[in-house]
Parts: C-alpha cells; structure tokens; sequence
C-alpha cells in the first residue's frame, strides 16, 4: 500500500496529525498496536490550553468539546492554611478547558471514521525502514496476521515513550536529555462531585496532592507517593485519608467529599527530551519525541502543538513542494518543548515534597511569590494557560 504519510501510534497525536493531513488533502494511514476501544479508555490528561482548544475547533472536531468541557479561569495554588486562586483570565486574557483525554480520543476517531480515513489496529512488530532514503516505509503484522508494507513520502512516530519510532534514529544522530524524579503519582478516578470550582495543586509536608475533576459527577484526585510504591496497599479509605489530609490542611470550613473509587493507579515522574526531532524522512511528535511530568498538564498539549506545527509542514512540502517548513521543525517544536519541560519540572520541583527543610522553604517562598508579585503570576499565567502554538 502506498500513501503520503505513514503515522505510527493512533494516540492523540497521531490521530490529530492524520485530521489535520486529511483537510489539507495530504493522504494518511495510521498503524496502532492496540485496540480502538483500548486507545479509546485510557485514562490519562485532563486540561487542554486554550491554543489547543482553538487548533481542535478549526479542525472542526470542537463541537462536544464546546458543550461538554468546563473552563477554568485559573487553578488554585495551596499550603497548609492558605489557598489562592491565580486568576489566569485576568492576568492574561487565555483560560484552560477540562475534557478529559478519553473524550478527545473518542471525537478524533469518529473524525476519522466519518471521514473514513485508513488505520490498522492491533498491528504488532511495527518497523519503520530506509527513513534515510527517499523511499520509506513501515511494515507489520496487521490484525489477521498478515505481513503489510506501507510506503510512504515521510514516516511520522506518534507512537509514545516506547514505540519503535525514536529507535529508528541511529543513536549517533541522537541526543537524550532525562531528569527521573525521586517520586511518583497515585492517581485515582472517583464517582463523587468534585468539591472544588477549580483545580488545586497543593504542598503538603506529607507530599503534593491535587484535586482534578473530569465532570460534574467525576473527580481525578492525585497523590505524591515513593516510585517503588505498591498500590495494593492503598486501600480506598488510606486513599481518601490522605487526600483530605493533604488537600484540607488548614481549611477551616471546607470538607472533602469522597465516593467509590473506580480507576487507581501508579504513574512514573520523568522529564526526557530527544533531539532532532527529525532524521531524514522520519519525524517524531508528541510522547515519542518527549515525556514531561504531568504537574503542569502540558504531556497532551505539547502533543497537539507538534502535530499542528507537524500538519502544517508537511502540508507545504507533500502538497506545495516547499520543504523550508520540514527542515524547520525540530528547531520550532523544540523551542515550545523546552519551555514546557522547564515549566513542567518547575513545577513538579516546586510543588512535591522532597530534599530537607530548607528545600521546603524555598519552595514556600516560591509559591508565595506568585501570590504576591504580579509578574510572577503573570508568567505562570502564561506557561500554564499556554504560549502560542509557534512562538520566540
Ligand atoms: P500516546 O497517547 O502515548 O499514544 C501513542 C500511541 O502509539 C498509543 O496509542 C500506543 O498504543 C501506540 N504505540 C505504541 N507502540 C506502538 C507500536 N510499536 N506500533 C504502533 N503503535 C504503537 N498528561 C497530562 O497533561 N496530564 C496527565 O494527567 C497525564 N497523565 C498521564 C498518565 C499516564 C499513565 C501516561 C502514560 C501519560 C499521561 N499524560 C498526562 C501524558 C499524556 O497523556 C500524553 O502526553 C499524551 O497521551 C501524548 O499523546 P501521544 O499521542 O503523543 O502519545
Ligand atoms: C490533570 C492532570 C494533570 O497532570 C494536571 O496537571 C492537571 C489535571 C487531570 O488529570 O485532570
């Protein structure tokens, strides 16, 4: 078989990109190692930035999201007894939309069936070949076990932290850059209103916990926890403990609801960046090309920022023989890549509990210096509501 672009992993990303081709007329065929219904109940992001808001409206895949998701004005940063809302609309004029990753999944594969672009699902032994060459292509084993071969003008590794993609960069040509961070996250779906307006990140001397939500019956409840942590020794009751623990220090008045818990689980912290994001025909984006820690909600959005920047370039060079584009993005996704890794770690750092005493001070002072100072609100208004999809 024979298409424009080959896109490996039918996450997010590689499920935006080939959209965003198909209303450029560039032709797609994505390759997915799951099911759809596996890639479809993945619980994971939950904030989209307005500028990704704005990207899935154009693309005409906005309509649920414009009825269904929640904006959020700001997030409220907390330590034992005090809460303060940053009030990112009125700092700088951009909020941020609740949709949980599961909903835009959903909509970007009815997008996709509508439109009835092609995709093969639970393919395995996925290999992208000659990305060197002028003559690329990707073969697996398709879901009857059948040997396919799809070849392409670009390859495009949408296909996560492990996917084949980023292995096919010979590492002579590859640069790592990798923070692992000495914690990790519990985090747990819940059937209970949440008992917040809006997001909480909160410091704790136990540890960092946030308060999330996915609707007005389902809350997303995060907890720090050791990376070794074994999950069977949270029980819902120690859960919910340690949530109101950390989340109600201080809060005179205010009550944490809990209700059944339906999803837990333990999520690694890590920071990785791979560069170029680009090696001859073959491109990376979103998870492949770089791993964030989830503390400032940017994994997803990086994700969409590439493909959009990706879609564009590939558009002028497949369709309007320009390829000045091509050639720029790994420098133009990088640059919006390493400010959302230095605002991710900035914020994991800041907001989880590790080091000693004097660390914790540090941190305190940090936080309270985005209360106090409008011009540190303002630029964590600005990172954290989003920069624009090209920017510098
Ligand atoms: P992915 O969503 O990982 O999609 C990659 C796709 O490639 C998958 O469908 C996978 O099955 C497929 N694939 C893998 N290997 C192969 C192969 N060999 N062949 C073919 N296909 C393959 N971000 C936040 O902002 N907030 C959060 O709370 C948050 N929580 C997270 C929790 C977890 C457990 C994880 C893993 C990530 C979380 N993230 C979070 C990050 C966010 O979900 C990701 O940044 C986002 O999913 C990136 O999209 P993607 O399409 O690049 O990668
Ligand atoms: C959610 C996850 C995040 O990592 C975050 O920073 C905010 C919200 C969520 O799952 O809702």
């Amino acid at each position: 078989m024979r298409t424009q672009v080959a896109i490996i992993g039918a996450g997010p990303a590689g499920l935006l990109l080939s959209h965003l081709l198909g209303l450029q007329g560039v032709d797609s065929v994505l390759i997915e190692r799951q099911t759809a219904d596996h890639v479809r109940s993945r619980v994971r992001a939950g904030v989209l930035e307005s500028g990704s808001v704005d990207v899935l409206t154009r693309a005409g895949v906005g309509r649920r999201l414009a009825t269904e998701a929640d904006e959020h004005r700001g997030v409220y940063l907390q330590w034992p007894g005090e809460r303060h809302h940053v009030d990112f609309t009125a700092l700088v004029g951009r909020s941020v939309w609740i949709y949980g990753q599961t909903e835009l999944t959903k909509d970007l594969m009815a997008a996709r069936e509508e439109a009835g672009r092609p995709a093969f699902y639970l393919a395995s032994d996925v290999t992208p070949h000659d990305v060197d060459t002028d003559r690329p292509h990707v073969t697996f084993t398709d879901a009857d076990g059948r040997p396919q071969r799809v070849d392409a003008d670009a390859v495009v590794g949408c296909d996560g932290f492990h996917g084949p993609s980023r292995r096919a960069v010979p590492a002579a040509r590859q640069r790592v850059w990798e923070r692992t961070y000495p914690f990790a996250w519990l985090g747990v779906l819940a059937d209970v209103a949440p008992s917040t307006d809006e997001l909480i990140y909160a410091w704790h001397p136990d540890g960092f916990a946030m308060h999330s939500m996915r609707s007005a019956t389902v809350s997303r409840l995060y907890l720090q926890v050791r990376p070794d942590e074994d999950i069977d020794e949270w029980s819902d009751d120690r859960i919910w403990e340690a949530l109101a623990t950390r989340l109600g220090a201080g809060m005179e008045g205010w009550d944490l609801r809990t209700g059944a818990i339906t999803e837990k689980s333990v999520l690694p912290m890590r920071s990785f960046v791979t560069t170029p994001m680009r090696h001859g025909r073959l491109f990376l984006a979103g998870d492949a090309a770089h791993i964030v820690p989830p503390t400032g909600a940017k994994g997803l959005n990086l994700a969409i920022a590439d493909v959009t920047l990706l879609a564009e370039a590939l558009t002028a060079w497949l369709r309007d023989g320009r390829e000045d584009l091509a050639d720029a993005y790994s420098d133009t996704a990088l640059r919006r890549v390493w400010r959302c890794t230095h605002f991710s770690w900035w914020m994991t750092t800041t907001l989880h509990r590790h080091g000693d005493d004097f660390d914790a001070r540090l941190q305190l002072s940090q936080l309270q210096r985005v209360i106090d100072s409008e011009a540190a609100a303002t630029e964590f208004a600005h990172n954290y509501a989003g920069l624009p999809i090209s920017f510098g």
